[in-house]
């Protein structure tokens, strides 16, 4: 049978101590002291040898840091087994996939060679932001689907009159799997985001919503302004309430105060970024994968 230890870094101990359980695997601590300049200090516990070793941090705000601490704890741990998988449940710098403005740097191709080079074998990730983030990595990776988690939390809720909705095309196919799931139907709004400035705009015309419990499903919520945006838009057009199921609940600054304000009545994030809303655990999924 396959041994497998876990290692927590600082960012996703939580999950990483879930993960280690569903696969009753021992779990490994780290301790992490930032220094004054920035710096993180990060001292492993003792990691027994012959066993799959798994490394799981995810890499939200500060986004750097947590990057670097990824790499430090895989590239110490490759001294003990030749056997890294990584498990960055939120892999930041995804949405730079590919260069949108000339001169932009892919950073999301030097991260992939990073995590390569301290030493890992095999990457898993959840909803990773597109599949052409996942396409740098030139070893193995996985992306694995929080959405059907997403959707039984929603099951529960016994939404009556619901509609699903995707806030711009690229969510589509996300929000059509979370729709089939919930046995209803789905639309998608038409988005525009200036590259510059980086402001969104709602370019859909009139939907028919009216009366409707709407879920807006999207990956992300960073600064949140995609979701506010698709809810003044859908409040105009009269339905009822709105709910966000999202993966991945940055909240950058007062986001989540500002998409209550908006007029949300819920919002629902997995555990992949540990927040007040994180209501569904993706432990079990991950684990499942890896076994
Ligand atoms: C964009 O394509 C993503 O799927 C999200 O919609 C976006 O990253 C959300 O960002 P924000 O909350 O800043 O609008």
């Amino acid at each position: 049978m396959v041994k497998f230890t876990v290692i927590g870094g600082n960012a996703s101990k939580d999950l990483a101590k879930r993960i280690a359980r569903r696969l009753k695997a021992p779990y490994v601590e780290t301790q992490t002291k930032i220094f004054p300049d920035g710096e993180s200090k990060i001292t492993l516990g003792h990691i027994s040898k012959n066993s799959i070793i798994l490394v799981v941090q995810s890499t939200y705000p500060p986004v750097d840091t947590n990057l670097l601490q990824a790499l430090s704890i895989i590239s110490q741990a490759r001294k003990i087994s030749s056997r890294i998988y990584t498990i960055i449940p939120y892999m930041g710098y995804a949405r730079q996939d590919k260069q949108f403005l000339s001169g932009e740097v892919v950073t999301m191709s030097v991260v992939a060679k990073m995590l390569q080079v301290a030493g890992a074998k095999k990457v898993f990730v959840v909803d990773i932001h597109s599949k052409t983030a996942l396409n740098h990595f030139k070893i193995p990776s996985e992306n694995i689907s929080a959405i059907p988690e997403l959707a039984k939390y929603f099951k529960k809720l016994k939404l009556k009159n619901s509609l699903v909705v995707s806030p711009d095309t690229g969510g589509s196919l996300r929000a059509k799997k979370f729709a089939n799931l919930l046995n209803t139907g789905f639309i998608t709004l038409k988005k525009s985001r200036n590259r510059n400035t980086g402001k969104v705009r709602v370019m859909s015309s009139k939907v028919d919503v009216h009366g409707k419990n709407l879920i807006l499903v999207d990956d992300i919520i960073s600064t949140g302004s995609s979701i506010i945006k698709a809810t003044q838009f859908l409040k105009k057009q009269k339905c009822k309430r709105i709910f966000v199921a999202c993966t991945h609940g940055l909240f950058v600054g007062d986001a989540e105060r500002k998409i209550k304000k908006a007029g949300v009545s819920q919002i629902i994030s997995t555990n992949t970024i540990p927040r007040s809303t994180s209501k569904v655990d993706i432990s079990a999924v991950i684990a499942d994968l890896i076994l």
